[in-house]
């Protein structure tokens, strides 16, 4: 019997979760990755306040970017018996393990906003997260509208080495621009997610491409690092938003202000409410032994100058960024 079968099979009997309990009984241990971006920040804070509304009363690792803080965390909430836990995996791969012992536990994991290997699939409830292939080739997209046959050397800032978003966007952006020669990657390079490597890595970038005069845009897995590479071009000398396109991932406050400015072109967002869907999809899964489907998919929106960028990121600046 696989886990979904499992969970099921003991939600409708009553073994694993009696029915009809209340979400105020319920313990759930979230394995955050840490706070390496304004998107993961927004993301605990969201998560917290989603878990008060249901009285769920709820525990946050914080693994500072280590997988192996993740497989200890895990371990712990297993050991302490409690109800489910949430896990964003900070890279999809090395997760069996410590997944079998939850499910021998009979705990039911849920995802947040990143995947594991598909091997991995039947370790796991259900999935929370965007559709982040979805997510690169709007970006892609974009650029090849926006450069309009114009030949446009990209540079590509990738999110973490090994981490199902920055494969899913660097596979959806290639996807985006495939039917355009005009538009060349000429070099992609991790920043890690992070505003200081995005500005460093940009940097080197800006060296390596005669000044930066042969860029004609740069695409970012997230929004922390283009505003890192806004700041090296700047520095630099260069004008982006208006000689360099920006196109990047999340829609934090901070991107809105640089389009504001003039200084940045198009952002995807990606919500940070991951938790408020896994908790619901928790919650009916323990009163009524609902199965949730495999996938919860949030919804990806692409943001450009046209959009009233300072209206959007006063809408947004007290939202936990
Ligand atoms: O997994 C989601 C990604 O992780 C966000 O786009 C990025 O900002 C974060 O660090």
């Amino acid at each position: 019997m696989n886990l979904r079968a499992l969970l099921l099979a003991s939600a409708v009997s009553g073994a694993l979760f009696s029915v009809g309990a209340q979400a105020a009984d319920m313990t759930i241990g979230f394995s955050q990755i840490g706070s390496e971006s304004g998107w993961r920040a927004a993301e605990t804070t969201v998560s917290k306040a989603e878990a008060k509304k249901r009285n769920i009363n709820f525990k946050i690792a914080d693994a500072q970017q280590k997988q192996e803080n993740q497989i200890k965390a895990i371990r712990s909430f297993v050991a302490q018996g409690v109800d489910a836990i949430f896990l964003a995996p900070v890279v999809a791969t090395g997760w069996d393990s410590v997944l079998k012992e939850a499910q021998e536990a009979k705990i039911p994991v849920v995802l947040l906003d990143r995947d594991i290997d598909p091997a991995g699939k039947d370790l796991y409830l259900t999935a929370v997260t965007s559709d982040s292939v979805h997510e690169g080739k709007v970006a892609g997209e974009w650029l090849v509208k926006t450069a309009a046959g114009k030949p446009c050397n990209v540079v590509e800032l990738q999110g973490t080495v090994g981490a199902s978003v920055a494969t899913n966007r660097k596979k959806g952006f290639e996807d985006g621009i495939a039917g355009a020669s005009n538009v060349k990657i000429v070099r992609s390079q991790t920043g890690d997610f992070t505003r200081a490597k995005g500005k460093e890595v940009m940097e080197s970038f800006i060296k390596a491409e005669g000044g930066g005069k042969n860029i004609c845009a740069v695409y970012a897995h997230n929004d922390d690092m283009m505003v890192g590479a806004i700041q090296a071009m700047k520095e630099a000398g260069l004008k982006p938003g208006t000689e360099v396109l920006t196109v990047s991932i999340d829609a934090v406050p901070d991107i809105f202000k640089a389009m504001a400015a003039g200084e940045a072109n198009a952002t995807v967002e990606l919500t940070p409410n991951m938790a408020g869907p896994a908790f619901d999809a928790i919650i009916a899964f323990k009163d009524k032994g609902t199965m949730p489907p495999k996938w919860i998919q949030t919804e990806s929106k692409l943001y450009t100058q046209a959009d009233n960028p300072m209206a959007v990121y006063e809408s947004k600046k007290d939202l936990g960024y």
